[in-house]
């Protein structure tokens, strides 16, 4: 197969960032404001595929004002992360099911399918020609596969170029500070997606429809919104960044299913499995929001959590709304929480017996 052949051109920055620079912005890095040298650009062009893929120095883009990507908004991505392992190794956690809902989002946006060794090659090239970037401790190399329309026309159809791009971003906690527990504000008036749309697709529209009430709960002092159905305005779904499950006294969890209008996130699913086989019961169930209340008012529900690759698992403790307000527990983390972000963790650091083969050594 001749794409799976796909040859890299390398060109090394010519002056990367310094030693003692780099150093002291991994020090702190925050959340996507500390990029590395490099980026790995792939372009596809109707009749001739993917085509001319370069390891290169991370520049500004031009892009022609007449853009397709700048009108429509043909755009996808992806996000995973590199880990340093105890060892010195480096590894990516399940990075072949990144690839595959690339291509679930590309087929959904009518753009071209890359194919998963591309993709994972792209991935690997960069992280290794920047591994000098993964922060040590608790921090990682985010990575950012993205592909957009790249063709100057204002009709509208799928565009017929398009251009793959994977850039990388050292990163330490999503949430300021690393809380312990966030706080989410429930979306009463604007809901996420729709039967039929884009909400199982990672394309960079969902996000910018989210914007508005993820300002919102800012204005309201919390770090998260979070999404109902939009058809009864009563089933949770997940929050802007990040899917959720909520903890019950019997130990038993509860995950909105995937019903078509929600991300099938990769940490959901990781931690489905983890915690079956741990013998917990785990019901991919719908959950209301009156159900919610009525179960964290009398104590059934002892603890919400949001999980995705950004925020890894965040204890939910305190949900906010024009409704009124209410707390989870004591408003923190709890033990079932805290075991599996434990176990998670520690699967992808290389800590803890990797028993299901997910993590993938670069
Ligand atoms: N839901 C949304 C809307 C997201 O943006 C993300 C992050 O990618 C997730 C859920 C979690 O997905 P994953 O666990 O694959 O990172
Ligand atoms: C991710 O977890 O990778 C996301 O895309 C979510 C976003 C909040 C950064």
């Amino acid at each position: 197969n001749a794409e799976q052949d796909l040859p890299f051109l390398h060109h090394p920055h010519p002056e990367p960032v310094a030693v003692d620079v780099r150093t002291a912005m991994l020090k702190n890095p925050g959340f996507g404001r500390v990029f590395t040298d490099h980026m790995v650009t792939i372009r596809w062009t109707e009749g001739r595929g993917w085509h001319d893929a370069q390891v290169r120095p991370r520049e500004a883009l031009t892009l022609d004002p007449a853009n397709a990507v700048l009108h429509y908004a043909q755009e996808i991505f992806e996000g995973l992360k590199a880990y340093r392992t105890k060892d010195g190794g480096i590894s990516l956690f399940r990075p072949e099911q990144n690839a595959f809902r690339f291509q679930a989002s590309a087929e959904r946006l009518a753009m071209p399918v890359l194919p998963v060794s591309t993709f994972l090659q792209a991935i690997e090239q960069l992280v290794k020609v920047d591994a000098d970037w993964i922060p040590g401790g608790e921090g990682s190399l985010y990575l950012r596969p993205f592909m957009f329309a790249n063709e100057a026309f204002l009709g509208v159809r799928p565009s017929s170029e398009y251009l793959f791009v994977v850039i990388a971003s050292a990163v330490g906690a999503y949430f300021k500070g690393g809380k312990k527990a966030i706080s989410v504000w429930l979306s009463e008036h604007y809901t996420r997606s729709a039967a039929g749309g884009t909400g199982a697709v990672k394309c960079g529209g969902n996000y910018a429809a989210s914007l508005i009430a993820q300002a919102e709960a800012s204005r309201n002092g919390c770090d998260q919104v979070v999404f109902l159905d939009s058809k009864d305005h009563r089933w949770v779904e997940e929050l802007g960044g990040m899917n959720i499950f909520f903890v019950f006294e019997d130990g038993s969890l509860v995950t909105p299913p995937l019903s078509g209008t929600i991300l099938p996130g990769i940490t959901r699913a990781s931690l489905i499995s983890l915690a079956r086989s741990e013998g917990r019961e785990v019901r991919e169930e719908r959950y209301g929001i009156d159900q919610w209340r009525a179960d964290a008012a009398s104590g059934k529900l002892r603890e919400a959590f949001a999980c995705g690759t950004a925020a890894v698992i965040s204890p939910i403790g305190e949900i906010k709304s024009t409704g009124g307000d209410f707390t989870i527990g004591d408003g923190s983390s709890g033990p079932v929480t805290e075991a599996l972000k434990a176990k998670l963790v520690g699967i992808q650091r290389g800590e803890i017996a990797d028993e299901n083969i997910w993590v993938r050594k670069i």
